[in-house]
C-alpha cells in the first residue's frame, strides 16, 4: 500500500485540539501523511463534539458532502472519532453508511489499527465490486459504550489510553511554528451536570502519573515549547495515588510522592503517596523552569483549595488566569444542573482567589473567565437577573455564553422539558452578551498605563490579512483543521515576505491571557516565542495596544 494521505478535521473543545495532535503524531509515525484539502485525502477524519447541537449538525453535514465525495472514489475511507462517535454509537453508521471508522474519545489508541482494517476491507471491496464500496460501511468501530463508567482504579490499571500521551512525537518543525502546547493531566468528569454529555462520552475521571506529565513537558520543553495549558474537565480535582498500580503495557510503574513543600495550608492533601493539584502544578514549576507559562483549564467551582491559590501565588512562572464556569447565578438553576456548589459558595470563591492572586500594581492582576448557559428548563427572569447580577460580580475578563441544547443520553433531556422558547434563550442570551461585553471593555481600560510580561505568539491577525498570508491552524501540525477553519488565535508563523526595518504589528498575551498587540521591525522575529516587557497604551474591548519597554 502506497502512503496513505490524511485529513482530520476538529470540532469541540482543547481536548478535542490534543487528541488530534495525538493521533495525527501517531499516524504520521506509521507512515501516513497529511493533507489540508479533504478533495486530496484517501482517508478524511473528523473529531467531533457533542456539546451542543450545533456542533453536532456541522459534523453532518460534512458527512454529507462526503457521501457525494465517495461516488467518485470508492476506496475513501471516512472516520468519525471522538464526542459524538461515542454518543450516537453505531446508530451513526446506520444512518451515514459513508461512515467506515467510529472511534470513540476513550478509545483513540485503537485507532490505526482500525483505520488500516478500513483501508483493507475498502480496497478489497472496491476492487470486487465498486459500486458495494460506496454504498457498504467498512464497519471498524471501537466505542467505550457499556465500559464508560468503570471505576477509576480499574480504569487506571486498564488505561491503554495512556499509551496515546506516551507516544507523543514533537518535531522541532512544529515547534518552529508554535511554542504552546497542551499536556493533558485528567481524562474524563465524574460530575454528571444534568446537561453535559461529557461523562458519558469520555468516561470515569482518570488521573495521569506525574512522572509521565512531567516526562512530557520535560521533552516539550527540550524541543522548544515554552508555554503548557494543562488540561481536564475538572483540572483541579488532579489527585494522583501513588500507591495504586498504574500500568503502561502491562508493566507496574512505581511512584514516589512529593509534596508542595512551600504550603502551610494542606486542603487537599492527604499524605506523602498521594500527588495533589498543588504538588504537581510546584513540582512542573520547579523541575522545568524552560516552561515560562504554566496555565491550567478548567476549574471547577468546588474542591479548589487555598493550596493551590498559594502555590500559584508563590511559583512566578504560573499564570494568573483561571477559567471557572459558573454556568449560571441562580441557586434554583444550579440544583437543576446538578453543579454541587450554591452561588454564595461561588462568590467566595471568586473572592479567595482575588484575594490571594491579584496583584495590578505588580503587574499580575488575576483575570477570570466563565461559562454560562442561558434559558435552561424553566429558567425563570428572576434566575436571568441572578445570573446578570453573578456576571457583574464576578467581573471575568471574557465569559462564553451558549443557549442551552438538550443532548439525548443526559439526564436533562429525559428528565426536565426544553420549555424556554428560543426567542427567550435568543433575547437572554444577547443581553447577557452585551453586559459582558461592557465589562471586558472596563477590564481593558483597567490595563491602560501597566506593563507586562507578554509572550509573543507571532504577527497579528490583522498583520497576515495586510499581507495575504496565511494563519496555520492552532495546533501547529500542517494538514489539521480546527473547527473547520484557521485557528482562534494568530500563532507564530513567520513568511518569507517579512524582513528588514519596515514596522509590523506582533500579537502576544499577558499571563492573563489578555491580548497584546505592539509595533517590531520586521527582523524581529526572534521575539516570536519569547517574553517581552510591555506597556499598554490603549484598549478597545479585550484588545490591548502596547509598547515594548
Ligand atoms: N447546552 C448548552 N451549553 C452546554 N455546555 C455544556 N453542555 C451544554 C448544553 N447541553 C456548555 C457549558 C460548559 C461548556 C463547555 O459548554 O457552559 O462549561
Ligand atoms: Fe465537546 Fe465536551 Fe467532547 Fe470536548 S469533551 S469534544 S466539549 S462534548
Amino acid at each position: 500500500m502506497g502512503k496513505k494521505r490524511v485529513y482530520l478535521e476538529t470540532f469541540g473543545c482543547q481536548m478535542n485540539e490534543l487528541d488530534s495532535e495525538l493521533v495525527a503524531g501517531s499516524l504520521t509515525s506509521l507512515g501516513y501523511s497529511f493533507t489540508r484539502d479533504s478533495d486530496d485525502a484517501d482517508i478524511v477524519l473528523y473529531n467531533t463534539c457533542s456539546v451542543r447541537e450545533r456542533a453536532e449538525q456541522k459534523v453532518w453535514s460534512r458527512l454529507g458532502a462526503m457521501k457525494t465525495a465517495k461516488k467518485d472514489r470508492p476506496d475513501l475511507v471516512v472516520g468519525v472519532l471522538g464526542c459524538m462517535a461515542e454518543r450516537d454509537g453505531t446508530d451513526l453508521m446506520h444512518r451515514m453508511p459513508v461512515v467506515d471508522v467510529m472511534c470513540g474519545p476513550a478509545e483513540l489508541d485503537k485507532l490505526p489499527e482500525l483505520i488500516d482494517n478500513a483501508v483493507r476491507t475498502k480496497a478489497a471491496l472496491a476492487a470486487d465490486d465498486p459500486s458495494m464500496a460506496i454504498r457498504k460501511s467498512a464497519k471498524a468501530v471501537a466505542l467505550q459504550g457499556s465500559a464508560s463508567r468503570r471505576s477509576s482504579t480499574l480504569a487506571a490499571a486498564g488505561d491503554s489510553l495512556e499509551s496515546l500521551d506516551l507516544g507523543r512525537m514533537v518535531s522541532p518543525v512544529d515547534v518552529d511554528s508554535k511554542r504552546s502546547a497542551y499536556v493533558r493531566i485528567t481524562r474524563g468528569c465524574n460530575k454528571f451536570c444534568t446537561y453535559c454529555v461529557v461523562p458519558h462520552t469520555r468516561g470515569a475521571e482518570i488521573h495521569r502519573p506525574p512522572a509521565h506529565i512531567i516526562d512530557e513537558i520535560k521533552m516539550l520543553a527540550d524541543s522548544g515549547v515554552v508555554e503548557i495549558t494543562l488540561l481536564g474537565q475538572t483540572v483541579n480535582h488532579y489527585r494522583f495515588e501513588h500507591g495504586s498500580a498504574v500500568t503502561v503495557d502491562g508493566v507496574v510503574q512505581p511512584q514516589k510522592g512529593r509534596t508542595y513543600k512551600g504550603s502551610h495550608h494542606r486542603d487537599s492533601f492527604a499524605g506523602d503517596e498521594t500527588t495533589t493539584f498543588a504538588d504537581l502544578l510546584y513540582r512542573i514549576h520547579e523541575e522545568v523552569p524552560a516552561i515560562r507559562r504554566l496555565r491550567f483549564v478548567t476549574s471547577y467551582p468546588r474542591d479548589f483549595g487555598n493550596d493551590v491559590l498559594e502555590v500559584i501565588r508563590d511559583c512566578p512562572r504560573i499564570c494568573r488566569y483561571i477559567h471557572v464556569p459558573a454556568q449560571t447565578g441562580s441557586n434554583r438553576m444550579l440544583k437543576m444542573m446538578n453543579r454541587g456548589y450554591t452561588i454564595e459558595e461561588y462568590d467566595e470563591f471568586i473572592d479567595r482567589c482575588r484575594s490571594y492572586l491579584d496583584q495590578p500594581e505588580l503587574g499580575r492582576p488575576l483575570m477570570l473567565s466563565g461559562d454560562v448557559i442561558v434559558g435552561f428548563p424553566t429558567e425563570t427572569d428572576e434566575d436571568h437577573e441572578a445570573t446578570k447580577r453573578m456576571l457583574e460580580r464576578s467581573r471575568y475578563k471574557n465569559c462564553f455564553i451558549f443557549k442551552y441544547s438538550p443532548r439525548p443520553g443526559t439526564v436533562a433531556y429525559d428528565k426536565i422539558p426544553d420549555d424556554i422558547p428560543d426567542e427567550i434563550k435568543r433575547a437572554r442570551n444577547n443581553e447577557l452578551l452585551a453586559l459582558q461585553a461592557r465589562i471586558s471593555d472596563e477590564i481593558a481600560r483597567e490595563q491602560v498605563g501597566r506593563e507586562f510580561d507578554v509572550f509573543v505568539e507571532g504577527l497579528s491577525r490583522k498583520e497576515h490579512k495586510k499581507r495575504g498570508t496565511d494563519v496555520k491552524p492552532g495546533s501547529g501540525m500542517v494538514g489539521i483543521t480546527i473547527n473547520g477553519a484557521a485557528s482562534k488565535a494568530p500563532v507564530a508563523v513567520m513568511d518569507e515576505a517579512v524582513g528588514g526595518d519596515e514596522l509590523v504589528q506582533f500579537s502576544g498575551r499577558t499571563d492573563g491571557d489578555l491580548i497584546v498587540f505592539f509595533d517590531a521591525p520586521a527582523q524581529r522575529t526572534d521575539l516570536v516565542g519569547t517574553v517581552v516587557r510591555a506597556r499598554v497604551m490603549d484598549a478597545d474591548r479585550l484588545n490591548l495596544r502596547g509598547e515594548l519597554i
